[in-house]
Parts: structure tokens; C-alpha cells; sequence
């Protein structure tokens, strides 16, 4: 099979196609015919040994796929060859063939592409798992999402909205406000153009919003989180700005506020039926339109280095997939 291999840490543009040989399942593992696999910010970052993993060299990268089983291992039971999936490896599947555990594989309803499935365990798993399990959102609050039109971003655009908030989206031009516009989100603010404080407290006479979904950091963090509403949780989900801010405590005792962290990967090993009623929850809604994931961009193997480059560029919108 051909797979992207990274054998140094290094720019995205290092990763070369390699045939491998074909995986074999061994007990509880299945094998994937990769379909499509999702692009993810971390995978940009693992390629380069700046991920918080860092797996052993040399290695295939993607997170993420959905595709056909092709090879089912003993004692896989509920899983059989030819039945459509989606499946989350931390590694892997930017290839051909995708080796996985069976609990890490989920099947997929007959109406959901494979484009569309395979960029939602990570993205949409983690903004559902933000928002639901850890803010504990409801209907009728306000929230404000930074980095809106990226991956994580507008999945929680359109989920915040599925679960009944006011949503602001904030994003760093008018061309990504508009695709969170036309994603549900109810008010917008431009955060290279506009003053982020004073847009807020414009757009939430004065309260602030309840809850913050944060995957930049950066300079943005501090004055968001200035802004917030009373008893408003803070959302701690990236950095993707660069920086990793820091925060003066006063501020959550000023607010009665809570600093809340996300680490989506640790959620779904610790917790996998929680994760996987969210999944499952994610597909029915994605099957009644409710929430409609933006597939901007559809990259073949080779070509995935582009798309890796694309996503620190800030220049990609909704999710990007690797169809090989
Ligand atoms: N905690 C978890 O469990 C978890 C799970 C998945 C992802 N993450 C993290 O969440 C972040 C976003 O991931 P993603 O896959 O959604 O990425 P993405 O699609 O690239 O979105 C990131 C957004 O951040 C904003 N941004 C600001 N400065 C940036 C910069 N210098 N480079 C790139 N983007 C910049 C961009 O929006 P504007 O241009 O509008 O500012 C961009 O749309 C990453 O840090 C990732 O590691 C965390």
C-alpha cells in the first residue's frame, strides 16, 4: 500500500508516499480501506515534533479516516469486511490501508459521506465534548468562538447552535465570518478589524458572553477572557496562534468564571462510551441537517504535505480531507 511517511521531525514538505507492505489485523484490529482521512491541526504539528506526542520514528501520520473494512482479526465481534466505518488512530491514516483497534472504529449511518465522516471524530468530537461535557452549554446562553471558520471553530459554530446558544463568531476576516454566517452563526466580529472588547460588550449589552471556545490563545485569550459573563466558563482548547497565553488569576475570581481545559484524545481513551454516544450524536445530527460540516478542500496523497501547509497558513476553512 502507499502511505505518507515521516522518518525525521521536520516541515510538512519532508513527509514522502512510501509503499508499505499491506497491514494485517491482528486479534481485536481491523483494517480500513481508507476512503478519506481528516486533516488536523496536531497532525501538522506532530510531523514537525511539536505535538505533545511524539510518536516513534519512522511513522505515517493522519488521525483520522473513514473507509470499508477490508480484514477483521479474531475476535473482533459487531464488525464485519465491507461494512462502512470511521475510525480514530492518533496516527496512520494518511494511507492507503489504516490499521485499527476495533473499539477505535465506529460504523458509520448509510447517509453520511465519507468526506464529511472523516473529519469528525477530532474536530466535532472535540468542540462537542468542549461545549457539552465540560461547559456544560445551554440553550438560551451566549457563546463566542475564536478561530470560528477553522476546524474546531465552526464545528462549534454549528454545534453551539444545535444546542441552542446565541452563538458570536470571531475570526480574522470577512470572507471566514461569512462561511460561519452561513453555518448558523448569529452575530460575527472581526477581530483583526474591530476591538474585541468593545464588540462584545456591544453584542451582549454589556453581560459578556457565557461561555469562550478558545483553540487560538495568543493575544486573544486575555482580553476575551476579560470579557466574559458572570459564572462564564473559559474553554482551553489550542493554541494555534503560536503563543501559549497567560492569565492573571484575579480575573476568574473577578467573574466568578472558570478556566476549563479540553484534551479531547485523553476524553476518548478515559471515557469511550461518552465519546461515543457524542459520535453518535454528531452522525444523527449530521443525517437530519441539523449540523452540516463545511468540506473545503479534498487533497490526494501526495499532495497532503499541501494541505498540512495550508492549515498553518491560517488558510484553510471548515475541514480539509486526504483522499487516497
Ligand atoms: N484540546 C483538544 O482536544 C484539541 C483537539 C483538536 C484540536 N485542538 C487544537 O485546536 C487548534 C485548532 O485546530 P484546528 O484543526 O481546528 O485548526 P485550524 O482549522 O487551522 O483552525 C485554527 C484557527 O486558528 C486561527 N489562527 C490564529 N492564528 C493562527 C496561526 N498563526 N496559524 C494558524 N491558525 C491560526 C485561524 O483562524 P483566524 O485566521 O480566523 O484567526 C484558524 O482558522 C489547534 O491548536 C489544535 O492543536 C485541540
Amino acid at each position: 500500500m502507499r502511505a505518507l511517511t515521516c522518518t525525521a521531525f521536520a516541515e510538512p514538505e519532508a513527509l514522502t508516499v512510501q509503499t508499505l507492505p499491506d497491514p494485517t489485523p491482528g486479534p481485536g484490529q481491523v483494517v480500513l480501506d481508507v476512503r478519506a482521512a481528516g486533516v488536523n491541526y496536531p497532525d501538522a504539528l506532530m510531523v514537525m515534533g511539536q505535538y505533545q506526542v511524539k510518536p516513534p520514528l519512522p511513522f505515517t501520520p493522519g488521525a483520522e479516516a473513514a473507509g470499508v473494512i477490508a480484514a477483521v482479526g479474531e475476535g473482533v465481534q459487531g464488525l464485519q469486511v465491507g461494512q462502512r466505518v470511521v475510525a480514530f488512530t492518533g496516527t496512520g491514516a494518511f494511507a492507503e490501508r489504516l490499521l485499527a483497534p476495533a473499539h477505535a472504529v465506529m460504523p458509520l449511518p448509510d447517509g453520511l459521506d465519507f468526506d464529511v465522516a472523516a473529519g469528525l471524530p477530532l474536530a466535532y468530537g472535540t468542540s462537542m465534548h468542549a461545549l457539552s461535557d465540560r461547559a456544560g452549554l445551554k440553550a438560551g446562553e451566549t457563546l463566542l468562538v475564536l478561530g470560528a471558520a477553522g476546524g474546531v471553530g465552526l464545528a462549534a459554530v454549528t454545534i453551539g447552535k444545535a444546542l441552542g446558544a446565541r452563538v458570536i463568531a470571531a475570526a480574522s476576516s470577512e470572507e471566514k465570518l461569512a462561511i460561519t454566517r452561513e453555518h448558523g452563526a448569529d452575530e460575527t466580529l472581526n477581530y483583526a478589524a474591530e476591538d474585541l472588547r468593545a464588540r462584545l460588550k456591544e453584542l451582549t449589552g454589556g453581560q459578556g458572553p457565557d461561555v469562550i471556545f478558545d483553540p487560538v490563545g495568543g493575544e486573544l485569550a486575555e482580553p476575551a477572557f476579560r470579557s466574559i459573563g458572570w459564572g462564564g466558563r473559559y474553554l482551553v482548547v489550542g493554541f494555534a496562534g503560536g503563543e501559549i497565553p497567560r492569565l492573571p488569576l484575579n480575573l476568574p475570581l473577578l467573574k466568578g468564571a472558570s478556566l476549563v481545559g479540553v484534551f479531547w484524545g485523553e476524553f476518548a481513551r478515559r471515557d469511550p462510551r461518552g465519546n461515543a454516544r457524542n459520535l453518535r450524536q454528531l452522525a444523527a445530527w449530521v443525517e437530519s441537517g441539523t449540523v452540516r460540516p463545511l468540506v473545503s478542500e479534498r487533497y490526494p496523497l501526495e499532495r497532503t504535505p499541501e494541505a498540512l501547509r495550508a492549515l498553518l497558513e491560517r488558510r484553510v476553512t471548515g475541514k480539509v480531507v486526504v483522499t487516497p
